[in-house]
């Protein structure tokens, strides 16, 4: 087979990275890829958003699969284009993949189906958002309808916060078109976890459990990024608990979907939040997550590449994946200053050594290869994974190879997975 992975972050280098061990497939093209996908797909220089030049591309190149990394062309119809031309595509159809295109249509869709989350108003006027914020108790929770690629959500502190967000997205527009409509809604304290699953619209075949570190710092302080880290599984989601999820909140999704005449195939990534008393979804995606699927994969021990086809060809009830029982962990080596302003273009050294290794795994996100030197080319340069029997030598395993990069102004966070450690331990004594 002739596989194409759209997309050029960590994610997509996750995605060549299995989709090359299955024997099912003999070349790999990525669109536009990165300094590591360049070691065993060819990469190939068009913008995930450039729907037209990709199908164009898969149909040139007699393109036998195309699996999409990124949100945006899914939500901007990828899947309907290539399906018009007889392709074989994965990922969500534009009617499916509003579920993350619009957070109004997934709030609104949850609520018919009584699926737990957050309450909320919408809003398509500033002037009715301030009179009705007025009202309300703070933190509150202010999100752009639309695709901000991840900036999108503000949790206002207090009224003056919350006029300001509000201000910001509706008059200035600071998030385009994306901001016409806002949704404004409650502020839910807990433990996040993202539940991924493959379906082909009925059945569903789930991922690990997985923890991804938004904030920049240490601790969950500082700015949101687009991730700075990830562990899988998260103890905080045992298998059991998953499987209440799938029956509670995926499947009664994936039939209201259905009901309304939308058949969802692809990855749908399920953000949720486990409050003291129930387990809310705070967010639908339409994708692989970034990172947590560079912690996830490297314990799957099944044929990624067949199982996304089963789910393409409506066979997803007979699939099974096999996990290893271990644990892996994920940190995001940055550029310096990122997620703010940062400087690309930094030499990356200390690599060499993990060729071989198998238990730590190099995904590059923004990197780049200019006459035999790997250089930073984006914020997120790096995702080392580490793998281990369990959690807390997964994560010295990773923070251990860490150690033995360096790029000028290179950071991370020193605590990832530790929240997992804490769980474990209140687990046990309970
Ligand atoms: P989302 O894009 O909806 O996942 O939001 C991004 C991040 O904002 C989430 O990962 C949470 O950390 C935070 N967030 C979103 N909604 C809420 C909420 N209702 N309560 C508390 N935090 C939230
Ligand atoms: N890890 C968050 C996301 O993929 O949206």
């Amino acid at each position: 087979m002739r596989v194409l992975v759209v997309g050029g972050g960590g994610r997509e280098h996750t995605l060549v990275w299995k989709i090359a061990k299955s024997p099912l497939v003999d070349d790999i093209f990525c669109t536009p890829g990165n300094g590591g996908t360049e070691e065993i797909a060819n990469n190939i220089e068009i913008k995930a958003e450039d729907i037209g030049s990709l199908l164009q591309f898969a149909k040139k190149e007699r393109i036998d699969l195309t699996v999409v990394g990124p949100e945006a062309p899914l939500v901007n119809g990828i899947t309907d284009a290539f399906k018009g031309e007889e392709l074989n595509i994965f990922g969500p159809s534009k009617d499916a993949a509003i579920i993350e295109g619009s957070k109004a249509f997934a709030k609104k869709l949850m609520k018919r189906v009584g699926v737990q989350q957050a309450g909320f108003q919408e809003f398509s006027d500033a002037k009715n958002a301030i009179t009705y914020l007025r009202e309300q108790h703070f933190p509150i929770v202010i999100k752009a309808s639309g695709l901000a690629a991840g900036k999108g959500v503000i949790i206002a502190n207090n009224i003056d916060e919350a006029e300001k967000t509000v201000h910001d997205i509706m008059v200035n527009k600071r998030f385009g078109k994306a901001g016409t409509i806002i949704i404004i809604e409650e502020f839910l304290k807990g433990e996040e976890v993202s539940l991924l699953v493959l379906t082909d619209g009925e059945a569903v075949l789930p991922f690990l459990s997985s923890q991804d570190h938004k904030q920049v710092y240490d601790n969950d302080r500082g700015p949101n990024t687009g991730g700075m880290g990830a562990y899988a599984p998260a103890p905080v989601l045992n298998k059991e608990e998953a499987g209440k999820v799938i029956d509670r909140i995926i499947l009664p999704v994936l039939s209201g979907l259905r009901k309304e005449g939308v058949s969802y195939t692809g990855v749908l990534y399920a953000g949720l939040m486990i409050t003291d008393d129930d387990t809310k979804v705070l967010e639908f995606n339409c994708r692989f997550g970034d990172p947590e699927i560079q912690a996830i994969m490297p314990l799957c021990n099944s044929d990624l590449v067949e199982a996304l086809l089963m789910s393409l060809n409506g066979e997803l009830k007979s699939a099974r994946i096999e996990w290893n029982d271990g644990s892996a962990v994920c940190v995001v080596l940055a550029s310096g200053g990122y997620p703010v302003k940062y400087e690309k273009g930094k030499e990356i050294e200390g690599l060499e050594s993990f060729k071989g290794k198998e238990n730590v795994i190099l995904f590059h996100a923004g990197t780049k290869k200019e006459n035999g030197r790997l250089l930073t080319a984006g914020g997120r340069v790096l995702g080392v994974t580490g793998m281990g029997s369990n959690l807390k030598e997964a994560i010295e395993t990773t923070y251990s190879a860490v150690r033995e990069i360096t790029f000028e102004g290179m950071h991370f966070r020193k605590d990832i997975g530790r929240k997992g450690l804490v769980r474990e331990k209140s687990l046990l004594s309970k």
